[in-house]
Protein backbone atom coordinates (compact mmCIF):
# COMPACT_ATOMS: atom_id res chain seq x y z
CA UNK A 1 0.00 0.00 0.00
CA UNK A 2 1.33 2.99 -1.17
CA UNK A 3 1.97 6.33 1.49
CA UNK A 4 0.76 9.43 0.18
CA UNK A 5 1.84 13.16 -0.32
CA UNK A 6 -0.06 15.92 -0.45
CA UNK A 7 1.42 18.46 -2.89
CA UNK A 8 -1.39 20.94 -2.73
CA UNK A 9 -4.67 21.37 -1.17
CA UNK A 10 -4.38 19.54 2.10
CA UNK A 11 -7.30 21.52 4.62
CA UNK A 12 -9.01 23.22 1.80
CA UNK A 13 -9.82 20.32 0.34
CA UNK A 14 -12.19 19.25 3.64
CA UNK A 15 -14.33 22.48 2.63
CA UNK A 16 -15.07 21.38 -1.04
CA UNK A 17 -11.72 22.79 -2.77
CA UNK A 18 -9.76 20.97 -5.03
CA UNK A 19 -6.50 19.00 -4.01
CA UNK A 20 -3.60 17.22 -5.61
CA UNK A 21 -1.61 14.20 -4.28
CA UNK A 22 0.47 11.39 -4.84
CA UNK A 23 1.19 7.94 -3.84
CA UNK A 24 4.85 7.29 -3.05
CA UNK A 25 6.77 4.39 -3.45
CA UNK A 26 7.23 3.61 0.23
CA UNK A 27 4.54 2.87 2.36
CA UNK A 28 2.91 -0.16 4.33
CA UNK A 29 2.93 -4.02 3.49
CA UNK A 30 1.01 -6.68 5.20
CA UNK A 31 0.51 -10.14 5.21
CA UNK A 32 -1.87 -12.64 6.13
CA UNK A 33 -1.76 -16.35 8.15
CA UNK A 34 -3.95 -18.77 8.89
CA UNK A 35 -4.75 -18.38 13.16
CA UNK A 36 -7.08 -20.18 14.82
CA UNK A 37 -8.83 -16.26 15.55
CA UNK A 38 -8.58 -12.59 14.16
CA UNK A 39 -5.44 -10.97 14.92
CA UNK A 40 -3.85 -7.55 13.56
CA UNK A 41 -0.13 -6.27 14.58
CA UNK A 42 1.45 -3.66 13.60
CA UNK A 43 4.90 -3.08 13.86
CA UNK A 44 8.02 -1.44 13.32
CA UNK A 45 9.75 1.40 14.39
CA UNK A 46 9.96 0.33 17.93
CA UNK A 47 6.22 0.43 18.16
CA UNK A 48 4.01 -2.38 18.30
CA UNK A 49 0.02 -2.78 18.55
CA UNK A 50 -1.45 -6.14 18.66
CA UNK A 51 -5.08 -6.76 18.59
CA UNK A 52 -7.16 -9.70 18.84
CA UNK A 53 -10.43 -8.88 17.07
CA UNK A 54 -12.41 -11.71 19.39
CA UNK A 55 -11.84 -10.99 22.79
CA UNK A 56 -10.87 -7.21 22.04
CA UNK A 57 -7.80 -7.32 23.95
CA UNK A 58 -4.61 -5.13 22.80
CA UNK A 59 -0.76 -4.66 23.40
CA UNK A 60 0.20 -1.13 21.96
CA UNK A 61 3.42 0.55 22.30
CA UNK A 62 3.79 3.55 20.31
CA UNK A 63 1.01 2.72 18.12
CA UNK A 64 -2.24 3.18 19.93
CA UNK A 65 -3.13 5.50 17.68
CA UNK A 66 -3.93 3.03 14.94
CA UNK A 67 -6.42 1.37 17.21
CA UNK A 68 -9.71 3.01 16.53
CA UNK A 69 -8.38 2.47 13.02
CA UNK A 70 -7.91 -1.09 12.97
CA UNK A 71 -10.96 -2.25 15.10
CA UNK A 72 -13.36 -0.13 12.74
CA UNK A 73 -11.51 -1.33 9.15
CA UNK A 74 -12.39 -4.80 11.14
CA UNK A 75 -15.96 -4.32 11.58
CA UNK A 76 -16.51 -2.95 8.46
CA UNK A 77 -14.81 -5.76 7.06
CA UNK A 78 -16.39 -8.63 8.84
CA UNK A 79 -19.94 -6.22 7.84
CA UNK A 80 -18.89 -6.65 4.01
CA UNK A 81 -16.85 -9.47 3.47
CA UNK A 82 -17.93 -12.16 6.37
CA UNK A 83 -16.15 -13.32 9.40
CA UNK A 84 -12.67 -14.17 9.31
CA UNK A 85 -9.84 -16.16 11.06
CA UNK A 86 -6.94 -14.99 10.42
CA UNK A 87 -3.23 -13.37 11.94
CA UNK A 88 -2.81 -9.99 9.34
CA UNK A 89 0.75 -8.51 10.19
CA UNK A 90 1.30 -4.44 9.46
CA UNK A 91 5.02 -3.36 8.58
CA UNK A 92 5.40 0.63 7.57
CA UNK A 93 8.45 2.28 5.94
CA UNK A 94 7.43 5.16 8.07
CA UNK A 95 6.70 5.49 12.00
CA UNK A 96 3.23 5.48 12.86
CA UNK A 97 1.17 8.64 12.42
CA UNK A 98 4.20 10.72 10.41
CA UNK A 99 2.03 12.24 8.82
CA UNK A 100 2.35 10.47 5.60
CA UNK A 101 -1.09 9.18 5.28
CA UNK A 102 0.36 6.29 7.77
CA UNK A 103 -3.12 5.55 8.98
CA UNK A 104 -5.22 5.94 5.63
CA UNK A 105 -2.07 3.07 4.18
CA UNK A 106 -2.87 1.00 7.61
CA UNK A 107 -7.00 0.89 7.12
CA UNK A 108 -6.57 0.29 3.34
CA UNK A 109 -3.74 -2.43 4.00
CA UNK A 110 -6.51 -4.14 6.39
CA UNK A 111 -9.19 -3.56 4.19
CA UNK A 112 -7.17 -5.67 1.03
CA UNK A 113 -5.54 -8.11 3.62
CA UNK A 114 -8.89 -9.49 5.16
CA UNK A 115 -10.26 -9.15 1.48
CA UNK A 116 -7.83 -11.10 -0.08
CA UNK A 117 -7.84 -13.40 2.65
CA UNK A 118 -11.32 -14.51 2.35
CA UNK A 119 -11.20 -14.92 -1.34
CA UNK A 120 -13.17 -11.76 -2.41
CA UNK A 121 -11.88 -9.87 -5.63
CA UNK A 122 -9.98 -6.69 -4.73
CA UNK A 123 -12.51 -3.71 -6.29
CA UNK A 124 -10.25 -0.33 -5.39
CA UNK A 125 -13.45 1.45 -5.82
CA UNK A 126 -15.28 -0.74 -2.99
CA UNK A 127 -11.59 -0.36 -1.02
CA UNK A 128 -11.23 3.19 -1.08
CA UNK A 129 -14.83 3.46 0.25
CA UNK A 130 -14.86 1.80 2.64
CA UNK A 131 -11.44 3.06 3.94
CA UNK A 132 -12.64 6.68 3.70
CA UNK A 133 -15.63 5.44 5.92
CA UNK A 134 -13.14 4.40 8.44
CA UNK A 135 -11.36 7.77 8.72
CA UNK A 136 -14.70 9.58 8.60
CA UNK A 137 -16.00 7.63 11.65
CA UNK A 138 -12.18 7.92 13.39
CA UNK A 139 -11.21 11.22 12.79
CA UNK A 140 -15.28 12.93 12.56
CA UNK A 141 -13.65 15.19 9.42
CA UNK A 142 -11.96 13.44 6.67
CA UNK A 143 -11.56 13.91 3.06
CA UNK A 144 -11.20 10.83 0.78
CA UNK A 145 -8.11 12.03 -0.61
CA UNK A 146 -5.36 9.93 1.80
CA UNK A 147 -7.66 6.68 1.14
CA UNK A 148 -8.41 7.06 -2.39
CA UNK A 149 -4.61 7.54 -3.49
CA UNK A 150 -3.32 5.08 -1.19
CA UNK A 151 -5.75 2.58 -3.17
CA UNK A 152 -5.20 3.93 -6.65
CA UNK A 153 -1.89 5.33 -6.78
CA UNK A 154 -0.35 7.91 -8.88
CA UNK A 155 -0.66 11.56 -9.16
CA UNK A 156 -4.30 12.85 -8.43
CA UNK A 157 -6.50 16.05 -8.39
CA UNK A 158 -9.52 15.36 -7.19
CA UNK A 159 -12.28 16.67 -4.91
CA UNK A 160 -14.20 15.52 -2.01
CA UNK A 161 -17.86 16.61 -3.01
CA UNK A 162 -19.35 16.28 -5.68
CA UNK A 163 -16.66 13.42 -5.35
CA UNK A 164 -14.00 13.73 -8.43
CA UNK A 165 -10.66 12.38 -8.66
CA UNK A 166 -8.57 12.79 -12.18
CA UNK A 167 -5.07 10.87 -13.07
CA UNK A 168 -2.44 13.76 -13.97
CA UNK A 169 0.44 12.81 -15.93
CA UNK A 170 3.89 14.62 -14.52
CA UNK A 171 7.86 14.19 -14.95
CA UNK A 172 7.48 16.08 -11.55
CA UNK A 173 7.89 12.26 -9.48
CA UNK A 174 10.75 12.72 -6.62
CA UNK A 175 10.90 14.64 -4.07
CA UNK A 176 12.00 14.24 -0.08
CA UNK A 177 10.08 14.15 2.64
CA UNK A 178 11.26 15.42 5.95
CA UNK A 179 9.44 14.08 9.39
CA UNK A 180 9.07 16.49 12.42
CA UNK A 181 7.58 15.25 15.63
CA UNK A 182 3.79 16.00 15.58
CA UNK A 183 2.09 18.36 17.38
CA UNK A 184 -1.74 16.85 17.90
CA UNK A 185 -3.39 14.55 15.70
CA UNK A 186 -5.15 15.15 12.27
CA UNK A 187 -8.22 15.13 13.83
CA UNK A 188 -7.82 17.60 16.10
CA UNK A 189 -5.86 19.95 13.66
CA UNK A 190 -8.90 19.24 11.14
CA UNK A 191 -10.84 20.31 13.71
CA UNK A 192 -9.21 23.73 14.97
CA UNK A 193 -8.81 24.68 11.40
CA UNK A 194 -12.78 24.24 11.05
CA UNK A 195 -13.62 26.55 14.09
CA UNK A 196 -11.26 29.40 12.28
CA UNK A 197 -13.17 28.46 9.26
CA UNK A 198 -16.45 28.75 11.07
CA UNK A 199 -15.33 31.94 12.89
CA UNK A 200 -13.16 34.47 10.61
CA UNK A 201 -15.04 35.14 6.99
CA UNK A 202 -11.21 35.75 5.79
CA UNK A 203 -10.05 32.44 6.23
CA UNK A 204 -12.33 31.27 3.56
CA UNK A 205 -10.92 34.00 1.24
CA UNK A 206 -7.45 31.42 2.50
CA UNK A 207 -8.96 28.37 1.15
CA UNK A 208 -10.23 29.79 -1.97
CA UNK A 209 -6.66 31.12 -2.35
CA UNK A 210 -5.65 27.20 -2.31
CA UNK A 211 -8.17 26.75 -4.79
CA UNK A 212 -6.40 28.55 -7.25
CA UNK A 213 -3.07 27.37 -6.24
CA UNK A 214 -4.30 24.04 -6.94
CA UNK A 215 -5.68 24.58 -10.53
CA UNK A 216 -2.28 26.81 -11.42
CA UNK A 217 -0.39 23.20 -10.30
CA UNK A 218 -2.19 21.19 -12.40
CA UNK A 219 -1.23 22.77 -15.17
CA UNK A 220 2.53 23.36 -14.38
CA UNK A 221 2.84 19.45 -13.36
CA UNK A 222 1.02 18.23 -16.70
CA UNK A 223 3.87 20.59 -18.23
CA UNK A 224 6.78 19.29 -16.07
CA UNK A 225 7.98 22.56 -15.02
CA UNK A 226 9.42 22.08 -11.96
CA UNK A 227 10.01 25.80 -11.26
CA UNK A 228 5.99 26.69 -11.61
CA UNK A 229 5.21 23.37 -9.04
CA UNK A 230 8.42 24.81 -6.55
CA UNK A 231 6.84 28.18 -6.62
CA UNK A 232 3.36 27.06 -6.01
CA UNK A 233 4.29 24.91 -3.18
CA UNK A 234 6.05 28.16 -1.75
CA UNK A 235 2.41 29.75 -2.15
CA UNK A 236 0.76 26.83 -0.82
CA UNK A 237 2.76 26.74 2.56
CA UNK A 238 2.36 30.48 3.48
CA UNK A 239 -1.54 30.30 2.61
CA UNK A 240 -1.63 26.86 5.27
CA UNK A 241 0.80 29.05 7.31
CA UNK A 242 -2.33 31.63 7.87
CA UNK A 243 -4.60 28.23 8.43
CA UNK A 244 -2.28 28.44 11.69
CA UNK A 245 -0.99 24.42 10.96
CA UNK A 246 2.67 25.81 9.85
CA UNK A 247 5.51 25.64 12.61
CA UNK A 248 8.41 27.60 12.61
CA UNK A 249 10.30 24.55 11.92
CA UNK A 250 8.97 23.85 8.94
CA UNK A 251 9.35 27.72 7.85
CA UNK A 252 13.26 27.66 8.57
CA UNK A 253 13.79 24.08 7.30
CA UNK A 254 12.14 25.48 4.06
CA UNK A 255 13.99 28.63 4.10
CA UNK A 256 17.15 26.79 4.62
CA UNK A 257 16.85 24.46 2.05
CA UNK A 258 15.95 27.02 -0.28
CA UNK A 259 18.91 27.47 -2.79
CA UNK A 260 18.52 23.42 -3.43
CA UNK A 261 15.48 23.20 -4.52
CA UNK A 262 12.70 24.47 -6.71
CA UNK A 263 9.92 24.27 -3.39
CA UNK A 264 9.05 22.94 -0.36
CA UNK A 265 5.66 23.03 1.94
CA UNK A 266 4.42 20.98 4.69
CA UNK A 267 2.52 17.75 3.72
CA UNK A 268 -0.59 16.88 5.42
CA UNK A 269 -2.54 17.90 8.35
CA UNK A 270 0.43 20.14 9.47
CA UNK A 271 1.99 21.08 13.26
CA UNK A 272 4.99 19.36 12.72
CA UNK A 273 4.95 15.74 10.48
CA UNK A 274 6.05 15.83 7.27
CA UNK A 275 7.75 18.85 5.07
CA UNK A 276 8.04 18.00 1.03
CA UNK A 277 10.85 19.32 -0.35
CA UNK A 278 11.12 19.13 -4.39
CA UNK A 279 15.11 19.30 -4.84
CA UNK A 280 17.09 20.93 -7.50
CA UNK A 281 19.92 19.17 -6.18
CA UNK A 282 19.49 15.92 -4.23
CA UNK A 283 22.46 15.62 -3.06
CA UNK A 284 22.89 18.59 -1.28
CA UNK A 285 19.14 18.74 0.08
CA UNK A 286 19.96 14.71 1.73
CA UNK A 287 23.29 16.19 3.40
CA UNK A 288 21.51 19.46 4.28
CA UNK A 289 18.19 17.46 5.95
CA UNK A 290 20.68 14.61 7.74
CA UNK A 291 20.69 14.58 11.00
CA UNK A 292 16.66 14.51 10.41
CA UNK A 293 14.87 11.13 9.59
CA UNK A 294 13.63 11.78 5.54
CA UNK A 295 13.22 10.02 2.96
CA UNK A 296 14.05 10.38 -0.61
CA UNK A 297 10.64 9.00 -2.65
CA UNK A 298 9.17 8.62 -5.87
CA UNK A 299 5.63 8.31 -7.22
CA UNK A 300 3.89 5.41 -7.00
CA UNK A 301 1.68 4.61 -9.90
CA UNK A 302 0.26 0.58 -9.09
CA UNK A 303 -1.82 1.75 -5.69
CA UNK A 304 -3.14 -0.72 -3.59
CA UNK A 305 -1.46 -4.73 -4.41
CA UNK A 306 -2.04 -8.17 -3.95
CA UNK A 307 0.50 -10.45 -3.97
C1 LIG B 1 -4.59 14.99 5.99
O1 LIG B 1 -3.70 14.06 5.42
C2 LIG B 1 -5.10 15.93 4.94
C3 LIG B 1 -6.16 16.93 5.43
O2 LIG B 1 -6.56 17.69 4.27
C4 LIG B 1 -7.36 16.23 6.01
C5 LIG B 1 -8.19 15.48 4.98
O3 LIG B 1 -8.07 15.70 3.79
O4 LIG B 1 -8.99 14.64 5.44
C6 LIG B 1 -5.59 17.88 6.44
Amino acid sequence: MPGVVKLFGEHAVVYGRPAIAAAIDRGTWATCTASDRLTVEVSGHSARLVYNAEGGSVEARGAEGFLSYVSTALRLARDTWGPLRAAIRLEGDFPPGAGVATSAGAVVAVLATYAACRGARLDRGELARLAHMVELEVQGAASPMDTWVATHGGVVKLRASPFSAEPIETSVDAYVVVLFPRRGTTGQIVADVKRLVGSRRSASAVLDAIGAVVEEAEACLRAGDAECVGQLMYINNWLLGALGVVDAEAVSLIERARPYIYGGKISGAGRGGAVLLLPRDFNTVKVLVGHMPHYVVKVDRGGVRVI
